[in-house]
């Protein structure tokens, strides 16, 4: 091996000798290259021509390993030092004597202290090179080429074939069908080693070729494939300002890559060590990458979720349905809201021409990777195609681009489909003629409905005109200001002041993400600075109300009308085109959750100053439900959001949005839930009827949760394995209900032992997450209880409603599964009668 190593050595001296006699004439010596006479060794570094791009030896985050790498050179400081590329990701040089050649066979060597090669290009070396040259190309793309030929097609190797966990752009994800070679991105281990990690990205070019995150072997994400305009997994791209797609199907490769709308910005697309795809933009204002888009994003985002011939929405607990016409595989596993096995058909295939096809609309087309395309014909001949063929379960255009071409067809179960609420594809699903019977007799009511609902829209639309022309005439006489949010049908002349879109801009640096506090359900909240040095919070309302700009400016004076000192103030709104934003006062100490569930912040945060917080929600609860003039139910009430002021005053805010954004909803009803998981009662949650008691369920929740500092969503207890409110009610069965208290708000003078009170709050926390609506307190007799003597007689609660192991609706990576001992038959069969009770079908 030395012997080898040192005659290696010497042949390569001996070459290089000959090479400098050879080309000492020539005074090419230029920055970005390296070549047999001029290689770099660890300190020194090259930089592309437009100094975009720099390569040289670098040690990532706080490892001491040496390593080759490239990063931004001109756009990004140093201290931002962003590295897209690595050689030797496997191979670390353990100290500063790593030196970077190239050949005169034009392979790049990098070679340690001792003169050991620990990486090298492989590249087939050709007979006939004279003066090779490693050459840093702008593009970030390090090209070994021969002398002065500079047609990519004859490079002897690229950095761009061997991408590292960035693609940058004109970089390619796919296979080199020539080379028999794949292009893909994967992971880092972790910030501190670049050796290959778990996650890969990559275009599978099998069937109809796809996007997909794999972790080893299994499938995480499909992105979908292409369908002229995006990926059908991440419809949100199409409208995409940074960059645009190309997508190539030949005979010599299956690609895709990104080309940049604005050569002058930096962006890049990043597998992260945790599995996340990324894309950063630079901000020249900020100094720092802005995230521009992430997936996977939700649980529907993960592979097969719902299993075969099932849909997932995000927007409709639990998640998953059998497409029309089909029933879940196995119901039991179904109701226990495992949802793999996915659904079958209610009536076979007859495979004559009686099988039809039904249209279903919005959807991210199914897994394609034993699917068939023909670009050259339409839907039409796509579904006789289809039709001929028994084992074709579905078909869709493989295009959308100018209103739909090409075909695509399926010859497997259809896995993985989501439905969006914008800008997912239709989708035809061969069906038994029975089973296309049923699914058209089931919407048939629906079209009533339909018919139903215009007829009274066009009876509200003349009223609400009429209403209209008053209301004008009004304004006129008033002469009011149209950009002001004036409510125009209260005669108090109660204003809310209209702030200037620009004036917010400013204030909150146009919205940019380092000045994002939180999002919520409607939307994102941004800190901003006025120009006084008013510090506010700016709701940036998502655009999905379909609300008129008045209708909302009534609503929002009336959520201004509300005031109470346990409720976020609104100090005004913004209504400009599409923009509708609500400007409420800052609150200094952030939200609730920044504190108890956090080790140290919690410790701030004594007994006393929880029960005072714990009051304040609920006195701000009391207003909104019964002493406000709306009447409004929260919906949200989370730890998130009840904000905290300067002297600790607890803030509830977001409150008033689901009666005004929540529009789909009749007195008691709702199609669209929204709220969050662990707070949600499961009245609301399953069947999505919601009152006053669901309120009082999540503020039971709350209540436990700062008792307890812990988390209901994601707590899990290891001997028991039920969450929080199982865990609670189970302690106060066992007459031991003091053990939930977090030691943390215990201050010194009680030393240790839990407080009378405590307990009584935890009683009163189990009173409101009752299961059965009807058995839970309002907030008049939550406020009295609290308020009461410790020795006025409570209740006795009932089973707490969600008490099992996990929440249903859960992440099903087990995250927050528990490893239960399995050893408990009872506490099974119990758990399994609360969900089955839970979920009657
Ligand atoms: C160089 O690499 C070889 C083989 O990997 C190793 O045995 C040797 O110790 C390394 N030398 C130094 C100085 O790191
Ligand atoms: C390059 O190296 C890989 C693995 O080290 C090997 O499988 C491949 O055959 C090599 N290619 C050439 C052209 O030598
Ligand atoms: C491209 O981006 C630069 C810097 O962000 C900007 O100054 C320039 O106006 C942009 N050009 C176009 C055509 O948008
Ligand atoms: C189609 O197949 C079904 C079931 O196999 C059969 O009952 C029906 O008669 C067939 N129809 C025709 C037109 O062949
Ligand atoms: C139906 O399609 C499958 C998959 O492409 C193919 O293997 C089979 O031969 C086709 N059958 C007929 C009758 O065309």
């Amino acid at each position: 091996m030395q012997d080898t190593g040192t005659y290696e050595k010497w042949s390569l001296l001996l070459l290089c000798a000959a090479i400098t006699w050879g080309i000492a004439a020539s005074p090419v010596s230029s920055l970005d290259t390296i070549s047999p006479v001029k290689s770099i060794a660890d300190g020194e570094t090259i930089v592309s021509s437009g100094e975009s791009f720099e390569l040289g030896f670098f040690s990532p985050g706080s490892s001491a390993a040496r390593y080759l790498g490239m990063w931004y050179k001109k756009n990004i400081p140093a201290s931002a030092r962003t590295v897209v590329w690595v050689a030797n990701r496997e191979a670390p040089i353990s100290d500063r004597s790593g030196v970077l050649k190239v050949t005169s066979q034009g392979i790049l060597v990098l070679l340690n202290g001792t003169g050991d090669s620990v990486w090298s290009t492989n590249s087939s070396a050709d007979a006939r090179i004279d003066g090779p040259v490693a050459q840093l190309l702008d593009s970030g793309n390090l090209v070994v080429r021969n002398g002065d030929d500079r047609n990519p097609a004859n490079y002897i190797w690229q950095s761009f074939d061997y991408p590292a966990d960035t693609l940058l752009p004109d970089m390619k994800l796919g296979r080199n069908l020539a080379a028999g070679r794949d292009w893909f991105i994967r992971s880092w281990k972790s910030t501190d080693d670049p050796s290959p990690g778990d996650y890969v990205v990559w275009m599978d070019p099998r069937g109809y070729p796809q996007l997909v995150l794999k972790k080893e072997e299994s499938l995480l994400y499909r992105g979908g494939p292409w369908n002229g305009l995006s990926w059908t997994g991440t419809p949100a791209l199409k409208q995409n300002p940074v960059c645009y797609y190309l997508f190539v199907i030949s005979p010599k490769e299956v690609s895709y890559r990104y080309e940049l709308r604005n050569s002058s910005v930096v962006s890049r697309l990043v597998i992260q060590p945790s599995g996340i795809l990324q894309r950063f933009t630079w901000i020249e204002q900020t100094q720092s990458w802005r995230l521009f888009y992430a997936t996977p994003i939700d649980q529907c985002d993960t592979y097969g979720f719902c299993g075969a011939y099932s849909r997932c929405n995000i927007n409709a607990p639990p998640l998953c349905a059998c497409l029309p016409g089909f029933v879940p595989k196995s119901f039991k596993d179904w109701s226990l809201l495992d949802f793999s096995d996915g659904c079958v058909r209610k009536s076979p295939l007859a495979c004559n021409y009686t099988d039809g096809f039904l249209q279903v609309k919005g959807m991210k087309l199914p897994d394609t990777t034993t699917s068939w395309v023909d670009k050259a014909i339409g839907l039409r001949q796509c579904g006789q195609l289809c039709a001929k063929n028994c084992t074709c379960t579905a078909y869709a255009n493989s295009d959308v681009e100018g209103g739909g071409s090409g075909c695509l067809l399926w010859f497997s179960e259809l896995m993985d489909i989501r439905e969006f609420t914008e800008g997912g594809q239709d989708l035809y699903i061969r069906m038994a003629a029975a089973d296309l019977e049923s699914v058209a007799a089931s919407r048939r009511p629906n079209d009533k409905a339909k018919v139903g609902i215009i007829v009274s829209c066009t009876v509200v639309a003349i009223a609400l005109l009429i209403l209209g022309f008053v209301l004008c005439a009004r304004r006129r006489r008033a002469q009011r200001k149209a950009n002001e949010c004036l409510d125009d049908g209260d005669d108090e002349e109660m204003e809310l002041p209209a702030f200037d879109l620009v004036v917010i801009k400013n204030a909150t640096g146009n919205f940019l993400s380092d000045n994002k506090l939180g999002e919520g359900g409607f939307g994102a909240v941004y800190k901003g600075t006025l120009a006084d040095g008013c510090q506010i919070a700016v709701k940036r309302l998502s655009k999905s109300s379909g609300q008129g700009d008045k209708e909302f400016k009534n609503e929002v004076i009336l959520i201004a009308k509300l005031q109470h000192r346990n409720l976020v103030k609104l100090l005004g709104c913004c209504i400009k085109g599409d923009e509708k934003l609500l400007i409420y006062e800052y609150m200094a100490n952030k939200s609730l959750d920044s504190f108890i569930f956090d080790e140290e912040r919690g410790k701030l945060l004594d007994w006393s100053m929880r029960f005072q917080i714990i009051i304040g929600i609920a006195r701000g609860l009391l207003y909104l439900h019964q002493d406000s003039r709306l009447r409004i139910i929260h919906r949200d009430l989370k730890a998130s959001n009840v904000l905290l002021d300067t002297d600790m005053n607890p803030k509830i805010s977001d409150f008033g949005l689901a009666k005004t954004f929540g529009r789909d909803q009749s007195v008691a009803n709702t199609k669209r839930v929204v709220g969050t998981y662990g707070y949600m009662s499961p009245e609301y949650a399953v069947d999505g009827l919601f009152s006053v008691k669901s309120d009082v369920f999540s503020f039971g929740v709350l209540v436990l949760e700062i008792i307890s500092g812990k988390r209901n969503r994601g707590f899990c207890h290891p001997d028991h394995g039920l969450n929080l409110l199982g865990h609670a009610w189970r302690l106060w069965m066992e007459e031991k209900a003091a053990e939930l208290t977090d030691e943390k708000i215990l201050g010194a003078e009680v030393s240790g032992s839990v407080p009378g009170k405590v307990v009584r709050c935890i009683h009163i926390g189990l009173l409101c997450v009752q299961k059965l609506p009807e058995d839970r307190p309002n907030m008049g007799s939550v406020v009295m209880m609290l308020g009461s003597d410790e020795n006025a007689v409570l209740p006795r609660p009932k089973q707490p409603g969600f008490y099992m192991e996990r929440n249903p609706f859960e992440d099903s990576d087990g995250y927050y599964r528990c490893q239960t001992s399995s050893s408990n038959g009872d506490s099974c069969s119990r758990n399994q009668m609360t969900t089955t009770e839970l979920y009657p079908r």
